[in-house]
């Protein structure tokens, strides 16, 4: 078994390299952004909830993301691993992935984190704003969203940095370059 936390700003790549290292390396992704973008579109409870908030960029509480995220391991239960994608988003939810990976006798390897230049991240939701119907792709909502994840969401690097599991990625570049890194990095890690 092999866990990938997938960190970055919105719009670091953190979804695009998934898709090709789910293939190359037998992964399942999971995004809580996808997840709850999932429930929004099913109507439940916490799609309500999740829609007004997202909306705004703003977090879910800690406490329905956890479980979300939890279901959704317990969901594939035969997996080979998993990349975690948004989520640790915390401090809170960083302590709460290494426990309920530890209850179910399992462990983060390593947290890709990708850094790209605050204009270059704007530039790219920006542009990806213009087809994917997102509610919070706009540039009020982008820079609320970076705001957030300087606050609430950086301090999360310090949590793996003392757990010597912080790798940093140079996130600039074309999609190749990119993942050339990540898995260089990955496979010094990997057995
Ligand atoms: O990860 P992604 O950019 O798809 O997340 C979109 C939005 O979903 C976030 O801006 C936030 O509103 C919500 N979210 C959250 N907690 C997470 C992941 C996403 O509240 N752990
Ligand atoms: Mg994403």
């Amino acid at each position: 078994m092999f866990n990938i936390v997938i960190f970055g700003a919105p719009g670091s790549g953190k979804g695009t390299q998934s898709d090709f290292l789910v293939k190359k390396y037998n992964l399942i992704h999971l995004s809580t952004g996808d997840l709850l973008r999932a429930e929004i579109a099913a109507g439940s409870e916490l799609g309500k909830l999740a829609d007004g908030l997202i909306a705004k960029g703003e977090f879910v509480p800690d406490n329905l993301i956890i479980d979300l995220l939890a279901n959704a391991i317990d969901k594939n239960s035969g997996a080979s691993g998993f990349i975690f994608d948004g989520f640790p988003r915390t401090v809170v939810q960083a302590g709460a992935l290494d426990e309920m990976l530890t209850k179910r006798g399992m462990q983060v390897d390593i947290m890709l984190n990708i850094a790209v230049d605050n204009n270059e991240l704007v530039a790219r939701l920006l542009n990806r704003g213009k087809t994917s119907g997102r509610s919070d792709d706009n540039l009020e909502i982008i820079q609320q969203r970076l705001r957030t994840y300087e606050e609430k969401t950086m301090p999360v690097i310090a949590y793996y940095d003392k757990q010597g599991k912080n790798t940093p990625i140079q996130g600039m570049g074309t999609m190749d370059e990119v993942l050339a890194r990540i898995t260089n990095a990955v496979d010094k890690v990997k057995k």
